[in-house]
């Protein structure tokens, strides 16, 4: 500081952090960036699966219970830690509070940023490649007999999925590259309305079908006996999820973000966004489903398996699945991007490394530890082949789900225990007077109801919601689960 001071007469203008840094040049371009990062595979692939296994309406409801009590108090939580540190996650917990080990918070979520990255991009490269078949091939070859098979075929394989993922992590390092405001802004610019009409326009398809209705039905209107305990342990995990909250990503995002914005209002804003289109893509899915009389309930497999059925069969099919699928590929791609930049961010502003060198690195590392994750998803898929070469044999039964262990590590594990611990550093380490400071913005009302009502939630119900979905997790893991 004393130095700084010394030579302030070579440099007539202070040295602006902000610019070394970079930022987001709007409030519109941040909350885009935000909401682009929150909506993903989570909100068009996940959402309406789980929904459709655990009884459509009834889990809706847990789960907006799920976004509005912890979702959302913890998001705008990151976001306030993010922008008082404006640094790297694991920094602003040293800015906050020096000399304390909540840093190591910080590396967690870089961590998990690593390890979600790695399986999410093979997920977005089928994807990737569904739109590809839509596009050069049309969904004819898809009916009940094939499309299971064709899907398995596809990721069981070796150079097709890997060559997708390779596709997903070299765009989305080509945007990381470019910067904040030149990259994850410009392209959440570009990409989010891009994914508003998409969106709107196979909505307007899909409830137009004949038989559509039941679709709607089924998605609002509640049915309490198939919401077993497991289902309401599951929308508590996907609250975290879908809204990119746990790994310090949305803290990195804000951390670009200048000071004027009430964070309460962006945090409700961003989690109202990607509530709305999560339920708009359950309107593009069931309606289909129902009206091609298909099981809703398929798990994973819905958009993959179930719904290129319904392309092939359903008049304007073949336009409305690539749509349908490229939409997706959007929705990925600006996750994937929120899920590098704190990777990236962490070795820019903590290891001194540059920005483009950074990038470079850590997408490549993470498409290594993405392609056993890659090769692993399914019974005989690649990595089993190959184990079961090199053991000559000798190994048979045993299948490695990579895949799933960085999947239940990740969501079941490493995003509660993010999300618990900032919640602990905000009633231990952080001043409640900073903190509601921070949230209300530089021209705010820090005594206002409803930032009183974010802190209440977000110290005592979001923490014990968070231990309740961590303790469950556990007894799963060592199988005592009271839960099948
Ligand atoms: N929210 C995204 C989705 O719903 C996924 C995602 C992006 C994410 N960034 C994240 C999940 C950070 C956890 C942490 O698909």
């Amino acid at each position: 500081m004393a130095d700084q001071q010394f030579h302030s007469h070579d440099q007539p203008y202070p040295i602006d952090q902000s610019s070394v840094r970079g930022k987001f040049a709007s409030n519109i371009g941040f909350l885009l960036a935000a909401v682009g990062s929150a909506i993903g595979l989570g909100n068009i692939w996940k959402f309406p699966y789980i929904m459709g296994e655990n009884g459509g309406a009834a889990f809706m409801l847990v789960y907006l219970a799920c976004i509005i009590l912890v979702g959302t108090p913890v998001l705008i939580a990151e976001f306030a830690v993010g922008r008082q540190g404006k640094t790297s996650a694991v920094s602003c917990y040293k800015v906050i509070a020096p000399g304390t080990p909540w840093w190591l918070n910080g590396l967690l979520g870089v961590l998990a940023g690593f390890v979600i990255l790695s399986f999410y991009s093979a997920v977005a490269g089928w994807v990737l490649k569904y739109f590809m078949i839509g596009v050069f091939e049309g969904y004819g070859a898809y009916n009940a007999e094939t499309s299971g098979g064709l899907f398995v075929g596809l990721i069981t394989g070796f150079d097709q999925p890997l060559i997708y993922q390779f596709i997903i992590m070299a765009l989305t390092a080509l945007i990381i590259y470019f910067g904040i405001e030149k990259g994850v802004e410009r392209a959440a610019k570009i990409l989010m309305p891009l994914l508003f009409a998409i969106l709107a326009l196979l909505l307007i398809r899909s409830l137009t079908l004949k038989g559509g209705m039941a679709g709607v039905e089924f998605m609002f209107k509640p049915d309490f006996t198939k919401l077993s305990g497991k289902g309401v342990l599951e929308a508590l995990g996907h609250a975290f999820f879908t809204l990119s909250v746990g790994m310090g990503a949305m803290m990195t995002y804000a951390s670009y973000l200048d000071g004027k914005s009430n964070l309460a209002t962006v945090g409700a804003t961003v989690a109202t966004l990607d509530t709305v289109i999560a339920i708009m893509a359950g309107l593009v899915i069931f309606p289909a489903v129902f009206a091609f009389n298909m099981d809703p309930g398929q798990g994973p497999a819905l958009i993959f398996i179930t719904l290129p059925q319904v392309f092939a069969e359903m008049p304007l099919g073949r336009l409305v699945g690539s749509s349908f699928f490229f939409l997706i590929f959007v929705a990925a791609l600006t996750s994937t991007i929120s899920i590098l930049e704190p990777v990236v961010t962490w070795l820019v502003d903590d290891v001194k490394v540059n920005r483009h060198v950074s990038t470079a690195i850590a997408s490549f590392l993470i498409f290594l530890v993405g392609i056993p994750a890659c090769l692993s998803v399914a019974e005989g898929g690649a990595l089993d082949r190959v184990l079961f070469t090199l053991a000559e044999g000798t190994y048979a039964e045993k299948q490695y789900r990579f895949f799933d262990i960085l999947d239940d590590a990740s969501s079941k594990f490493m995003l509660p225990i993010g999300g618990f611990i900032l919640c602990l550093f905000l009633l231990i380490s952080w001043k409640r007077q900073s903190a509601l400071q921070q949230v209300a913005g530089e021209k705010g009302n820090p005594r206002s109801i409803i930032l009183n009502v974010w802190y209440w939630l977000a110290v005592t119900v979001a923490p014990l919601g968070i231990l309740t979905v961590i303790i469950f997790g556990i007894l799963d893991l060592i199988g005592k689960s009271p839960f099948h």
